[in-house]
């Protein structure tokens, strides 16, 4: 079958790698990057360290407002569309590219697939939670990453369509773990000791986009009086340069590549984030989390004991994060060898 991935921003890529790997012995798989995220860091670099082939569409569309950026989208993923006839569309998470690739696909009649499917938040401040929902609705199959998005997707009518696949992030980060600790050298780069940092990631809207709630966060974090490693995302960058302020203990570096990054996970005393993918590696890694957000999609790590939720705005984050202790053990949530179940549904497609 003639089979179009459509990917666009960073954790596109990483959900991308294994399954594009299972795909390529049956179907004919073509890879369209719509160009939203184009930093090397944020795109070729992730490429290059996943061995994904080179896209075989390359949108260009970068950034732009909401509406902007999905139209333009919209407008070019149909031409690919429209030009290659695809028996089935992929999409992936909850980003712009995820929407525009669903709303382009479910308007032509093409079989939609969306991969991390149920997964919701209740809040509407976040484009990403309009993003899903819609994507969920345009659907003919729903891959749900766990049992607690199934039942999500079961209350909004969409049962037949789910399948309950495990997360696909499991498979990229088992395939590439011991690769990271053989072969990244970040800690030498940073000249930083094994356990002996945080690492922390920023990027939603309503954390980095106000000055005072993003300024309140690292002053706090800078409180902890320990080091923390702080790759920053391009939409934080501009708005730390900003402030004109610094941090002593906040070291900042560029985004790293996908090995570096898990291998600074792996070796961290505790990951700080408000990221979605990172939650999801600190549980697998077995790593304390703290998710700057009031809310989150993966609700188990936190009943799980594993991932802490704390307000942006709390005046004691810091506080907070040294009482934070994880228990003993943790369930496997996310699943394994996930990207051969999605083959396997894919196949009888
Ligand atoms: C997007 C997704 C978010 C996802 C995140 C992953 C949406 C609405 N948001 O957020 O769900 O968690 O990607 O990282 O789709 N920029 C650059 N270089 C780049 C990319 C972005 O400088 O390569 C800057 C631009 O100023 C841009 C801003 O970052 O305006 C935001 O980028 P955008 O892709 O719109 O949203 P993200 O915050 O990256
Ligand atoms: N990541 C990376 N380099 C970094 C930060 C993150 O490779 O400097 C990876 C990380 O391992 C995870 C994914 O990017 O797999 C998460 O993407 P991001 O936080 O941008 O988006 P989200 O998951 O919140 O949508």
């Amino acid at each position: 079958m003639k089979i179009i991935s459509i990917v666009g921003a960073r954790p596109q890529f990483i959900k991308l790698a294994p399954l594009s790997e299972k795909l390529a012995s049956d179907h004919n798989e073509i890879i369209v990057h719509t160009g939203q995220h184009y930093d090397f860091a944020m795109s070729n670099q992730i490429f290059s360290d996943l061995g994904i082939r080179n896209p075989d569409f390359h949108l260009g569309v970068g950034s732009g407002s909401h509406a902007a950026q999905t139209g333009d989208m919209m407008k070019a993923l149909e031409d690919v569309m429209v030009k290659e006839n695809p028996g089935l569309v992929i999409v992936f998470g909850d980003t712009n590219t995820t929407l525009a690739g669903a709303l382009a696909a479910s308007k032509l009649n093409i079989p939609l697939v969306h991969v991390e499917a149920g997964l919701r938040s209740y809040n509407r401040a976040m484009p990403e939670e309009v993003n899903r929902v819609v994507t969920d609705h345009v659907s003919e199959y729903l891959f749900a990453p766990t049992e607690t998005a199934s039942r999500l997707l079961e209350g909004e009518g969409l049962k037949e369509k789910t399948y309950v696949t495990g997360d696909i992030m499991v498979d990229t980060i088992r395939k590439n773990l011991p690769v990271a600790i053989e072969k990244s050298t970040i800690l030498s780069d940073l000249e930083i000791e094994k356990a002996g940092y945080n690492l922390l990631t920023l990027h939603r809207n309503y954390n980095v986009d106000n000055p005072e709630i993003l300024v309140n966060i690292l002053d706090q974090l800078d409180m902890l009086g320990e080091l923390i490693i702080f790759p920053v995302h391009p939409r934080t960058k501009k708005n730390i340069e900003n402030t004109e302020i610094s941090w002593k203990n906040i070291l900042l570096t560029e985004p790293l590549g996908y090995i570096d990054f898990i291998a600074a996970e792996y070796y961290s005393k505790r990951i700080i984030t408000d990221s979605g993918g990172i939650q999801k590696e600190a549980f697998i890694l077995g790593h304390p989390c703290i998710t700057l957000r009031t809310e989150t999609e993966w609700v188990e790590t936190v009943e799980a004991g594993w991932n802490l939720l704390v307000a942006p705005s709390d005046n004691d984050i810091c506080g907070k994060i040294r009482s934070f202790e994880v228990p003993a053990k943790r369930e496997n949530i996310f699943g394994e060898d996930v990207s051969s179940k999605m083959a396997e549904i894919i196949n009888t497609i």
